[in-house]
């Protein structure tokens, strides 16, 4: 058979394989949960050595024995081993890009060279962050941190999870380019005392430039004598900041080949260690690496990002799921589901395989979320009682985030349990509208507690279950193609001489735009 034909008799089978309730496959095997549930231990060097783990339960998912069986020889056709090995060896698995994606270098894993390169490059960035936190900057009490997409979304999670009790230094990430999101930043910072980070992979994109300058003249305006003076520039395109006006001791530079939307763990994360002091980013980089080293040594669907992956791929290509939320039983990973949106949809929301075929099934499901308890107040009845079938992620820590009563924890915590049961159980009841289908998927993330390497790990745990939902489906999760032609026409219109459809015409006469 050929590779094709080995591809679509994996499918065909997992396609006709009878899929039992959830309650039967409790039922029928005592071993389940001991068979997806999983506790992965990350050790921690913080000072003295510091254990920390994460329980993955899978087991409220549908995967049996036989479509783990089915995935696994999927996985075996799409040549999983092997693409995993590419990835993390820095082999161009961006075909249409001509690239490698080595983000994992950035964690101590990967290419010799490029693990060698980003130890330098962490090296300066450390430094230019304790040089700051020593004064040599002057007073720096804030930072506006200038970028989108993958140069504002990781950072903004991070930050926001990990200085709820206090921050070195105060920093606001702005994206939009809409101005009001810059003027709010503005007004809680002192001109004085702010630096300016401008990041951009490219150092191209719109909305960061027009960002960018208009900090610059708001410094200016406040008597900041040397604005340029007061800007770092985080990008892989160094000689363009040098271009734009930043002197090249306040560049902090980083390889082409690490993704804008898996850019977190280079000098991206500048904003996060001026916020929480290099010891914690170092943590956080390690709580990746512990994900990485599981990753690249564990098979089958002992592999956790795999285990997802077969879990996800279930849902969407067996059972017609159209969508997956992760819902955070924990106020500080209130971003999470806004950073999970870029990863799994910019990576996968793809139509065409690697090799440039149309693809013969849904890609990647819409991510959505938010946090518990809100969200029950909220969506989840759609999640109960709705038409729609969506796998659900929970994520809470076993450690409270605050100091208030226990008993704020152990409301979130009974919640958060409480949901997954209610999901997976359902409830008869005469009148239909009081009743619950039960049956429905849910997968759990329990963290001991939500230290910088819990973040990192659950973090580089997402990237690796995408890139596994890449490797099933055939496709490329590290090009973005999709983005482009919106920039383009919004080009377009700002050159002129371009005759659009007459519904956008016309929006664009009724704004002063034509
Ligand atoms: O337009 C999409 C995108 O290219 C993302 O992939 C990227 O994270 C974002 O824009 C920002 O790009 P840059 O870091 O080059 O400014």
């Amino acid at each position: 058979m050929s590779i094709n034909e080995t591809v679509k008799a994996a499918w065909d089978h997992l396609k006709s394989l009878p899929k039992p309730t959830l309650a039967e496959l409790f039922a029928a095997d005592a071993g389940r949960l001991a068979k997806l549930s999983s506790r992965l231990e990350l050790a921690v060097v913080d000072g003295e050595e510091e254990a920390v783990g994460i329980r993955f339960d899978w087991s409220k998912t549908h995967l049996d024995d036989a479509h783990i069986a089915g995935f696994t020889a999927l996985a075996a056709a799409m040549d999983f081993a092997g693409r995993r090995a590419a990835l993390l060896s820095g082999d161009k698995i961006n075909v249409t890009e001509g690239r490698a994606a080595e983000h994992t270098a950035q964690r101590g894993m990967g290419r010799d060279s490029s693990v060698e390169e980003a130890g330098a490059l962490h090296a300066r960035h450390r430094s230019l962050v304790e040089a700051i936190h020593a004064g040599a900057l002057g007073e720096v009490k804030h930072l506006i941190h200038i970028g989108i997409g993958g140069s504002a979304l990781g950072p903004a999670l991070a930050i926001d999870a990990l200085t709820r009790d206090g921050a070195m230094v105060d920093v606001h990430v702005v994206a939009n380019i809409d101005g009001c999101a810059m003027e709010q930043a503005m007004a809680a910072c002192d001109p004085a005392t702010t630096l300016i980070a401008v990041a951009s992979k490219t150092f191209t994109t719109i909305e960061t430039i027009t960002n960018a300058h208009s900090a610059l003249n708001w410094l200016s305006a406040h008597g900041v004598e040397d604005p340029y003076g007061r800007v770092v520039a985080l990008t892989a395109a160094p000689e363009k900041a040098v271009e734009w006006g930043v002197d090249e001791t306040r560049i902090l530079p980083f390889p082409e080949s690490v993704g804008g939307r898996y850019s977190l763990w280079s000098s991206i994360g500048f904003p996060v260690a001026m916020a929480v002091g290099w010891e914690a980013f170092a943590q956080f980089l390690d709580g990746a690496a512990a994900i990485d080293h599981h990753f690249a040594t564990t098979d089958g669907v002992d592999n956790l990002a795999l285990r997802a992956a077969f879990a996800d791929q279930y849902y969407t290509r067996l059972a017609g799921c159209q969508t997956r939320a992760c819902f955070a039983y924990d106020e500080r990973l209130a971003l999470l589901p806004s950073y999970l949106q870029q990863l799994e949809m910019e990576s996968n929301g793809k139509s065409v395989t690697f090799t440039g075929e149309p693809v013969d099934g849904p890609t990647a499901p819409i991510t959505w979320g938010g946090v518990g308890t809100d969200a029950q107040h909220a969506v989840f009845q759609l999640l109960h009682q709705g038409t729609n079938i969506v796998p659900v992620d929970f994520i809470a820590s076993i450690a409270s985030g605050d100091d208030l009563d226990p008993a704020h924890h152990r409301i979130l915590l009974m919640n958060c349990f409480a949901q997954g049961a209610a999901l997976m159980a359902g409830r008869d009841a005469a009148d239909k509208a009081r009743a619950y289908s039960g049956n429905r998927p849910s997968a759990t993330m329990l963290v001991d507690d939500l230290t910088p390497a819990v973040l990192g790990a659950l973090i580089a745990f997402h990237e690796h279950r995408t890139f596994a939902n890449a490797v099933l489906l055939g496709i490329n999760p590290f090009d973005q193609f999709g983005v482009e032609l919106g920039k383009q026409i919004a080009n377009a219109i700002d050159k002129g001489g371009t005759t659009f459809d007459a519904s956008t015409e016309a929006l664009l006469a009724e704004a002063g735009l034509a």
